[in-house]
């Protein structure tokens, strides 16, 4: 493969949505960020330079990161922020992925406008699976905040209650004409007659799952988190936040005379409030000579916000291609079986003579086997390499959860969560089948739960309690879908199988922003194998410093 360099430059910038401007922060001034394009087998080379008062940290969402750990980017896992005025520069390779994948801020809530696309295209010469298209467009989905989001979130965890939800949703960075002084910022997609469009589709935004759907068109699903699928066609789709989505789209055979909508609005199950908006863009036919105001406008009709069985059926209908070329290497032997609850719960309010706006006084928190996970001041994967954990983590997640209840009964009395920064240890190797429980103890609520530095085989998924002894009969071992965020249904589970090949600290966290800050987190910490190509390399000489 080539060596590819790229330069962020993390910068402020004026950017006005909604009639609303603001001083956002941005790579090199552009909102969303750059693409970034390379091969599969390339090396990435990108530094990244801080010129704003933030600290920064810059995650690769989805890349595998094979023994590049260092690379990897959240905060205080992988590597301390990037501070003021200092720089750092992510050196990893591509390897086995093609398709899509983004980039985003991953501190604080600072990927609310600091995201782009990573593009992955085959190695050379080798083609898609499916007839090349004539052209590729990424649509990548976000939130626009009026308001500083960071200072939303410093307030919601002030307070322990739940934070101010966005002002829009948004194509390519616009809300579209469906909002309030918004219709100059709306993306248009040009398009001929009887061609086939490859759509890069991720959803960026921070705290919602969302329905996609263009008006009169179908799309054929081809690939999802940069693994190919076996096509299926649908009208609408269903993309969480941390995922990613490639679609054909064929245009009409013949230029009609009207134009089509695209849009997308939330999935949203559990308590809480939620921006119940859409985001729409135009399909636009090239040769369609008249001005869009003239022409009869057809709009997508989109699932209800609480569509869970639209959900459920449209997740069933992923499988992943397995063909001769690439086949699914789902680990069919497993060393550890685990049974992980997530979910929202409580912290007592540790506000003096007041109480906090969370349930019944408390705070909201968020938990993983009753654990919310407490950020350290330093970063986890450094303290474990240098052998310097004491104070810093604890290598006990537990193994089950710390209370068991019926999760899809009545919630339990006592909602409380508890706290603390916990690993749990896996030797090279280990082949893991994971099974991860909607405690649905504030609400059934579907929680897209990102794991880094693997992919994994979603092998089962069902409502309810998962039932060790039935369930697991009807695991799919032979096509499952393979990827990196996958949701956990409302009221329910999602089983997953990964090998842990990948030495290193690797984040598991809910890509629902408001979660991951109520703890909604944990990480795994994988050790070396014996051979040489099975150890954590050294960290970089410019790997920041807390
Ligand atoms: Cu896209 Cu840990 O995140």
């Amino acid at each position: 493969g080539l060596t590819r360099h790229y330069k962020f430059d993390i910068k402020l910038q004026n950017v006005t949505r909604l009639c609303h401007t603001k001083s956002i922060v941005t790579v090199n001034g552009q909102f969303p960020g750059p693409r970034i394009v390379a091969r599969e087998g390339d090396r990435l080379l990108i530094k990244v330079v801080n010129h704003v008062q933030n600290n920064i940290s810059i995650h690769w969402h989805g890349i595998r990161q094979l023994q590049s750990g260092w690379a990897d980017g959240p905060a205080y896992v992988t590597q301390c922020p990037i501070q003021t005025g200092q720089s750092y520069v992510y050196n990893f390779t591509i390897l086995s992925q093609r398709g899509t994948l983004f980039w985003h801020a991953h501190i604080s809530w600072l990927r609310s406008t600091l995201y782009g696309p990573i593009i992955i295209l085959p190695k050379p010469n080798v083609p898609y699976p499916f007839a090349k298209p004539y052209k590729e467009v990424p649509i990548i989905f976000g939130e626009w905040f009026n308001a500083d989001p960071e200072a939303i979130i410093s307030q919601a965890l002030q307070t322990g209650g739940g934070p101010n939800v966005s002002d829009a949703y948004t194509i390519n960075g616009l809300p579209g004409p469906l909002y309030n002084c918004s219709t100059k910022d709306t993306f248009k997609l040009k398009v001929k007659p009887g061609k086939t469009y490859l759509l890069r589709l991720i959803n960026a935004a921070l705290n919602d799952e969302l329905f996609f759907s263009i008006a009169n068109h179908s799309l054929t699903i081809v690939d999802v988190d940069a693994i190919y699928v076996k096509p299926f066609h649908t009208d609408t789709l269903l993309i969480t936040p941390g995922q990613t989505t490639n679609v054909l789209l064929k245009t009409k055979p013949h230029s009609p005379d009207a134009t089509f909508l695209m849009a997308a609005r939330p999935y949203a199950t559990g308590l809480g409030t939620f921006d119940n908006s859409t985001t729409a863009g135009i399909l636009q036919y090239e040769s369609t000579t008249k001005s869009i105001k003239q022409l009869p406008l057809f709009k997508p009709s989109l699932p209800p916000l609480n569509d869970t069985s639209f959900a459920a059926n449209f997740t069933k209908k992923l499988f992943s291609l397995t063909s001769a070329q690439y086949p699914a290497n789902v680990p069919q032997k497993i060393d550890k079986r685990f049974f992980f609850t997530v979910g929202l719960g409580t912290n007592p309010c540790d506000q003096q003579n007041q109480t906090c706006q969370g349930p019944n006084g408390t705070k909201f928190s968020a938990s993983i086997n009753n654990v919310s996970f407490i950020q350290p001041n330093t970063a986890l994967l450094q303290s474990h390499f240098f052998g310097q954990s004491n104070g810093v983590y604890d290598p006990d997640f537990p193994y089950n959860p710390t209370r068991w209840f019926n999760y899809t009964g009545n919630p339990p009395n006592n909602t409380m969560v508890g706290n603390g920064t916990k690993l749990m240890v896996l030797n090279f190797n280990t082949s893991v089948e994971l099974v991860l429980q909607d405690t649905s103890i504030l609400g059934a609520e579907s929680h897209p739960l990102h794991l880094h530095g693997f992919n994994f085989f979603v092998v089962g998924q069902g409502f309810g309690n998962f039932d060790p002894n039935k369930d697991p009969k009807s695991f799919n071992l032979v096509d499952p879908v393979e990827r990196n965020t996958v949701g956990v249904p409302s009221g329910g589970w999602v089983a997953i199988r990964f090998l842990a090949d990948n030495p290193g600290v690797w984040f598991m966290h809910c890509h629902l922003e408001v979660h991951t800050s109520w703890g909604l987190k944990m990480a795994w910490l994988v050790l070396d194998g014996k051979l040489p190509n099975q150890k954590l390399p050294p960290p970089p000489s410019d790997l920041p410093k807390c």
